[in-house]
């Protein structure tokens, strides 16, 4: 059987313009994302910095707009000074959140030049676990004071005159998760992260600041959690963070596909709690959300975060997640909620880059290649631009176990004016139904179909790997057809679709 589904796009229904940085992504020092993923020294690819040079040239391709960096749990227990300076006088210290040996041979100044290398910007985290006001200070003062300081000549004497000039910075991180080094309450924290953020900006108060949001929207103290550090922090800070991860359990597809559905609702608590508080504030300035973790994560399939074992080893195989095609659907969704809601949601990072829960994953001495995850990110990235366009989408539901009725089709737009182009993403949540979609796109002048790309397999379950690297790769959607403004597409079941288009005559 195939069903139908109505989408009308309005020139005028604008949410917001794309933000950039809702392109961002996450590199932690954890398992093989930085040793091992992309620093990887022997490598026949390394460059002279150690990077590889395949692993940037796929974060490029991905359309990485910034990198959260450097945890995360790791983040909370690190000292910044032990990974500066000459590489043979750093120390190798033992990182509690992991369980793992740290190296140190990738530190901030190294990390800087990766960014530069990748086209990303950097966005930094400081630990507010086993750390303080001091030491985050400190690490301000060594990325962004130009000169003629202690910390910033000794950032110039180590290779760096010119200052990184750090915009982003977070607050700590999961301070409200048990697992965290130096787990606080949100009083605790809320007071903690006013302090340092008052700091901070005293030293630049153009700095953009992210106080921690929950760790997610199933955390006991969820929106309490929000309420109670945005009283106290909220006119030092810019951002609150949000973080989720979703996972297929007990083969429950039909609900997986629905995930965003969570995260529109997260989205929804914590912008509202942010807006009471500013309204009890009187407050001018409004809060945006940074959802800097986001991903597909089998989590219940992994060690618990705190079942340690007794050996500490460098760089250990840790949560190299393998994604399948619905896993790409369900992640191009999230994508597609995350543009609808720009108008409050500046920023995103994907949690992570390299073979961490990643999309690009590497064999050590061997291969780089693409999970099925890079495809509706890469493509999101290049063709998502101007504005985001809210549609109105007319379609069935189908039950879900997790979250009651769910539609079918979800879906966004982004109209740019100025190279006469839009774009639509689309998914089909079915799991066994085509859906024909027709798109009414008058309003737009749209006059032809620029591209299409599609993810979708026969099996939902495929997957890539070293031995079959692009097993899974975009396909174009050939049903594509435009006639007057009106945009028909197929969309086989379990699938997710991008449609490229020109404008005018
Ligand atoms: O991204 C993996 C981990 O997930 C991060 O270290 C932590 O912040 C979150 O719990």
């Amino acid at each position: 059987m195939v069903s139908h589904a109505q989408v009308t796009l309005d020139r005028s229904a604008v949410v917001a313009p794309v933000p950039r940085r809702l392109f961002g992504s996450f590199v932690e020092h954890l398992g093989r994302c930085v040793y091992d993923g992309l620093y990887e020294p022997s490598h026949p690819d390394a460059d002279a910095d150690g990077f590889r040079r395949d692993v940037i040239a796929l974060v490029k391709e991905l359309g990485v707009t910034t990198v959260r960096y450097p945890g995360g749990n790791f983040v909370s227990g690190y000292r910044w000074e032990d990974g500066i300076g000459p590489r043979e006088t750093r120390p190798v210290r033992r990182d509690l959140a992991w369980h793992s040996l740290e190296s140190n041979q990738v530190g901030i100044d190294e990390f800087a030049r990766w960014c530069a290398a990748t086209g990303s910007e950097l966005m930094m985290a400081v630990n507010l676990g086993t750390r303080g006001i001091a030491e985050a200070l400190d690490l301000l003062e060594y990325a962004n004071q130009p000169a003629g300081t202690a910390l910033s000549d000794l950032r110039a004497a180590n290779g760096a005159v010119e200052p990184y000039d750090i915009r982003m910075w977070c607050l700590g991180n999961e301070m409200d998760g048990p697992w965290q080094l130096g787990h606080l309450t949100a009083e605790e924290y809320g007071a903690l992260a006013a302090r340092t953020a008052s700091a901070m900006k005293m030293a630049d108060k153009d700095l953009e600041l992210v106080v921690c949001g929950s760790s997610g929207s199933a955390m006991p103290t969820f929106g309490e959690w929000e309420r109670v550090v945005l009283e106290r922090a909220y006119d030092h800070v810019d951002y609150i963070s949000c973080h989720a991860y979703y996972q297929e359990r007990g083969g429950d597809l039909g609900s997986f596909l629905a995930s965003s559905i969570d995260m529109q609702f997260f989205i929804d608590t914590v912008t509202t709690t942010a807006d009471q508080v500013k309204r009890r504030r009187r407050s001018s300035k409004t809060i945006d959300v940074s959802f800097d973790e986001w991903n597909i994560w089998y989590l219940d399939e992994h060690q618990s975060l705190t079942d340690v074992s007794d050996t500490w080893e460098f760089a250990p195989h840790l949560l190299e997640d393998v994604y399948s095609v619905a896993d790409a659907v369900v992640l191009g969704n999230l994508l597609i909620t995350l543009l609808g809601n720009t108008d409050r949601v500046t920023s995103a990072s994907l949690a992570q880059l390299v073979n961490v829960i990643a999309p690009v994953r590497t064999e050590p001495g061997g291969i780089a290649w693409r999970q099925t995850t890079f495809f509706p990110f890469a493509t999101t990235s290049r063709l998502a631009r101007g504005v985001v366009l809210r549609p109105t989408i007319t379609c069935a539901t189908y039950e879900t176990a997790v979250y009651g009725d769910a539609a079918v089709v979800d879906a966004v737009a982004t109209l740019d004016e100025e190279s006469g182009s839009a774009a639509v993403f689309l998914v089909n949540r079915s799991l066994t139904e085509p859906i024909v979609a027709t798109i009414d796109a008058r309003s737009l002048g749209v006059s032809a179909i620029r591209e299409t790309a599609m993810l979708h397999d026969a099996d939902p379950n495929a997957t890539n790997s070293p031995a079959d690297p692009a097993r899974v790769a975009l396909r174009p959607n050939p049903s594509a057809s435009v006639e007057d403004g009106l945009l028909t597409v197929t969309l086989p079941p379990v699938s997710w679709t991008a449609v490229a288009l020109t404008l005018g005559d």
